[in-house]
Protein backbone atom coordinates (compact mmCIF):
# COMPACT_ATOMS: atom_id res chain seq x y z
CA UNK A 1 0.00 0.00 0.00
CA UNK A 2 1.32 2.92 -1.08
CA UNK A 3 0.44 6.55 1.16
CA UNK A 4 1.10 9.83 -0.51
CA UNK A 5 -0.03 12.94 1.31
CA UNK A 6 -0.64 16.88 0.14
CA UNK A 7 0.22 19.21 3.45
CA UNK A 8 -0.08 22.56 4.12
CA UNK A 9 -0.32 24.22 7.62
CA UNK A 10 -2.82 26.68 7.18
CA UNK A 11 -6.16 26.62 5.56
CA UNK A 12 -7.38 26.45 1.59
CA UNK A 13 -4.25 25.97 -0.10
CA UNK A 14 -5.44 23.17 -2.76
CA UNK A 15 -4.81 19.53 -0.80
CA UNK A 16 -9.20 18.43 -1.68
CA UNK A 17 -8.29 20.04 -4.61
CA UNK A 18 -5.25 18.45 -5.77
CA UNK A 19 -5.88 14.93 -4.33
CA UNK A 20 -9.62 14.57 -6.10
CA UNK A 21 -8.02 15.45 -9.60
CA UNK A 22 -5.12 12.78 -8.48
CA UNK A 23 -8.09 10.40 -7.74
CA UNK A 24 -9.70 10.83 -10.84
CA UNK A 25 -6.78 10.51 -12.91
CA UNK A 26 -5.88 7.00 -10.78
CA UNK A 27 -9.20 5.75 -11.44
CA UNK A 28 -9.35 6.98 -15.53
CA UNK A 29 -6.11 4.81 -15.52
CA UNK A 30 -8.05 2.15 -14.66
CA UNK A 31 -7.46 2.09 -10.77
CA UNK A 32 -10.02 1.55 -8.56
CA UNK A 33 -9.87 4.23 -6.07
CA UNK A 34 -11.44 4.74 -2.89
CA UNK A 35 -11.46 8.78 -1.32
CA UNK A 36 -11.83 8.62 1.99
CA UNK A 37 -12.53 12.25 3.54
CA UNK A 38 -11.79 13.28 6.28
CA UNK A 39 -12.68 16.48 6.79
CA UNK A 40 -15.86 17.38 8.58
CA UNK A 41 -16.04 20.30 5.57
CA UNK A 42 -17.01 17.45 3.59
CA UNK A 43 -15.47 19.42 0.65
CA UNK A 44 -14.18 16.10 -1.19
CA UNK A 45 -17.46 13.77 -0.47
CA UNK A 46 -19.18 16.91 -2.50
CA UNK A 47 -17.18 17.52 -5.11
CA UNK A 48 -17.30 13.37 -6.12
CA UNK A 49 -21.42 14.20 -5.65
CA UNK A 50 -22.04 12.29 -2.58
CA UNK A 51 -24.32 13.10 0.38
CA UNK A 52 -24.30 11.48 3.65
CA UNK A 53 -27.94 10.33 4.10
CA UNK A 54 -28.98 10.25 8.53
CA UNK A 55 -28.68 6.31 8.58
CA UNK A 56 -26.17 6.28 6.06
CA UNK A 57 -22.55 5.03 7.67
CA UNK A 58 -19.59 7.42 6.57
CA UNK A 59 -15.81 7.68 8.36
CA UNK A 60 -17.22 8.49 11.50
CA UNK A 61 -18.53 5.29 11.80
CA UNK A 62 -15.81 3.44 10.51
CA UNK A 63 -13.21 5.13 12.57
CA UNK A 64 -16.01 4.42 15.71
CA UNK A 65 -16.12 0.56 14.83
CA UNK A 66 -19.74 1.11 14.57
CA UNK A 67 -19.65 -0.32 11.46
CA UNK A 68 -16.97 -2.64 9.23
CA UNK A 69 -14.34 -0.64 6.99
CA UNK A 70 -16.71 -1.87 4.28
CA UNK A 71 -19.76 -0.12 5.23
CA UNK A 72 -18.45 3.20 4.63
CA UNK A 73 -17.76 2.79 1.06
CA UNK A 74 -20.32 4.11 -1.75
CA UNK A 75 -19.54 4.06 -5.34
CA UNK A 76 -19.47 7.53 -6.97
CA UNK A 77 -20.55 9.09 -10.46
CA UNK A 78 -16.95 8.24 -12.00
CA UNK A 79 -15.86 4.37 -13.13
CA UNK A 80 -13.40 3.33 -10.77
CA UNK A 81 -13.55 5.98 -8.07
CA UNK A 82 -15.19 5.20 -4.80
CA UNK A 83 -16.00 7.30 -1.63
CA UNK A 84 -15.94 6.85 2.12
CA UNK A 85 -17.91 10.25 2.78
CA UNK A 86 -17.87 12.98 5.63
CA UNK A 87 -20.25 14.94 7.47
CA UNK A 88 -20.26 17.53 9.70
CA UNK A 89 -20.75 14.73 12.49
CA UNK A 90 -17.35 14.03 11.78
CA UNK A 91 -16.11 16.64 14.34
CA UNK A 92 -16.78 14.65 16.93
CA UNK A 93 -14.40 12.03 16.46
CA UNK A 94 -11.29 14.34 17.79
CA UNK A 95 -12.45 13.41 21.13
CA UNK A 96 -12.73 9.64 20.20
CA UNK A 97 -9.26 9.86 18.32
CA UNK A 98 -7.60 11.15 21.53
CA UNK A 99 -8.94 9.05 24.04
CA UNK A 100 -8.03 5.77 22.16
CA UNK A 101 -4.04 6.41 22.64
CA UNK A 102 -4.03 5.28 19.04
CA UNK A 103 -5.74 8.13 17.07
CA UNK A 104 -3.27 8.10 14.10
CA UNK A 105 -2.92 4.68 13.50
CA UNK A 106 -7.06 4.01 14.03
CA UNK A 107 -7.66 4.13 10.21
CA UNK A 108 -4.46 2.69 8.97
CA UNK A 109 -5.59 -0.42 11.08
CA UNK A 110 -9.13 -0.25 10.02
CA UNK A 111 -8.12 -0.43 6.08
CA UNK A 112 -5.48 -2.95 6.85
CA UNK A 113 -8.54 -5.75 6.39
CA UNK A 114 -8.39 -4.21 2.55
CA UNK A 115 -4.73 -3.46 2.67
CA UNK A 116 -3.88 -6.05 -0.05
CA UNK A 117 -5.56 -3.96 -2.79
CA UNK A 118 -4.86 -0.70 -1.57
CA UNK A 119 -2.65 2.65 -2.71
CA UNK A 120 -3.22 5.66 -0.29
CA UNK A 121 -3.00 8.90 -1.37
CA UNK A 122 -3.65 11.40 1.78
CA UNK A 123 -3.88 15.12 2.01
CA UNK A 124 -3.76 15.28 6.06
CA UNK A 125 -7.79 16.18 6.07
CA UNK A 126 -8.95 14.27 3.22
CA UNK A 127 -7.29 10.54 2.17
CA UNK A 128 -7.25 8.39 -0.82
CA UNK A 129 -7.34 4.59 -1.48
CA UNK A 130 -7.07 3.50 -4.53
CA UNK A 131 -6.56 -0.15 -5.36
CA UNK A 132 -4.07 -1.39 -7.50
CA UNK A 133 -6.62 -3.29 -10.24
N1 LIG B 1 -4.04 24.74 -8.62
C1 LIG B 1 -4.97 25.63 -8.34
N2 LIG B 1 -5.05 26.80 -8.99
C2 LIG B 1 -5.98 27.72 -8.70
N3 LIG B 1 -6.91 27.57 -7.76
C3 LIG B 1 -6.89 26.44 -7.05
C4 LIG B 1 -5.92 25.42 -7.29
N4 LIG B 1 -6.13 24.39 -6.42
C5 LIG B 1 -7.18 24.76 -5.67
N5 LIG B 1 -7.65 25.98 -6.05
C6 LIG B 1 -8.77 26.70 -5.44
O1 LIG B 1 -8.36 27.12 -4.14
C7 LIG B 1 -9.44 27.00 -3.22
C8 LIG B 1 -9.03 26.11 -2.06
O2 LIG B 1 -8.78 24.79 -2.55
P1 LIG B 1 -9.01 23.50 -1.64
O3 LIG B 1 -10.39 23.52 -1.07
O4 LIG B 1 -8.61 22.35 -2.46
O5 LIG B 1 -7.97 23.74 -0.49
P2 LIG B 1 -7.73 22.91 0.86
O6 LIG B 1 -6.27 23.02 1.15
O7 LIG B 1 -8.28 21.55 0.75
O8 LIG B 1 -8.59 23.77 1.89
P3 LIG B 1 -8.99 23.38 3.39
O9 LIG B 1 -7.77 23.57 4.23
O10 LIG B 1 -10.10 24.35 3.72
O11 LIG B 1 -9.45 21.94 3.39
C9 LIG B 1 -10.63 26.47 -4.01
O12 LIG B 1 -11.45 27.53 -4.38
C10 LIG B 1 -9.98 25.83 -5.22
O13 LIG B 1 -10.85 25.85 -6.33
MG1 LIG C 1 -9.70 20.57 1.97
Amino acid sequence: MKICSAISRSGGQGKTTTVFFTALLLARQGKKVLAVDADPQANLTFYLGHEVQPDEPSLFEVLTKQVEVEDGVYSTQYENLFVMPADRGLFKVSDFLRSSGAGALILTQRLRKIHDMLDVVSNGCTIFVGTRG
